[in-house]
């Protein structure tokens, strides 16, 4: 049987760089409910960063398009983040997720992947070239009084 969540969000935005902040803030906003640790509101905003910025800098490299976040929140403390969008999407996910893999440039060290692997339970991604990219994040949370334990 699937299990629903206890308590969900959507949130729109297009994929201008001044939103990143706003989308680190609202993805700590809806997670405080479960009294999470610095810690771990701290892994959560970093990893909502990488894939938001992915977004930003790869999806819609030369033009401005809608990225979805969907999080979910269910019994016990896990929280499950979506990171949405329908840019230019990736031939190979597996490759693109190797670390230090990267079509930016100088610029970029091709870590985001690593980091959102490192920072959360849980890392799925699927992508199809010319429709867009589902990053899907899970993190198990303990809370400040032990809620999730
Ligand atoms: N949403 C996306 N749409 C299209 N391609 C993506 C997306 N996210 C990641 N990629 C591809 O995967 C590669 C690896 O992503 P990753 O975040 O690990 O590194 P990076 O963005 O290149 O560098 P860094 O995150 O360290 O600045 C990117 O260079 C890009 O080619
Ligand atoms: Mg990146």
């Amino acid at each position: 049987m699937k299990t629903e969540p206890i308590n969900e969000m959507k949130l729109v935005f297009p994929s201008s760089s001044s939103n990143e902040g706003f989308a680190r803030a609202a993805v700590a906003a809806f997670a405080a409910q479960l009294d999470p640790t610095v810690d771990e509101i701290s892994d959560i905003r970093t990893a909502v960063s990488e894939a938001v910025t992915n977004c930003i800098v790869h999806a819609y490299r030369d033009t401005i398009g809608k990225i979805e976040i969907l999080m979910r929140l269910y019994e016990g403390g896990k929280l499950v983040i979506q990171v949405k969008d329908k840019g230019c999407g990736m031939e190979d996910v597996e490759k693109a997720m190797e670390p230090l893999f990267t079509t930016g440039g100088e610029e970029r060290a091709g870590l985001g992947f690593a980091v959102m692997e490192s920072f959360m339970n849980r890392l799925h991604v699927t992508s199809r070239p010319g429709k867009g990219t589902c990053v899907t994040m899970e993190k198990r949370l303990v809370g400040r009084s032990g809620y999730g334990r």
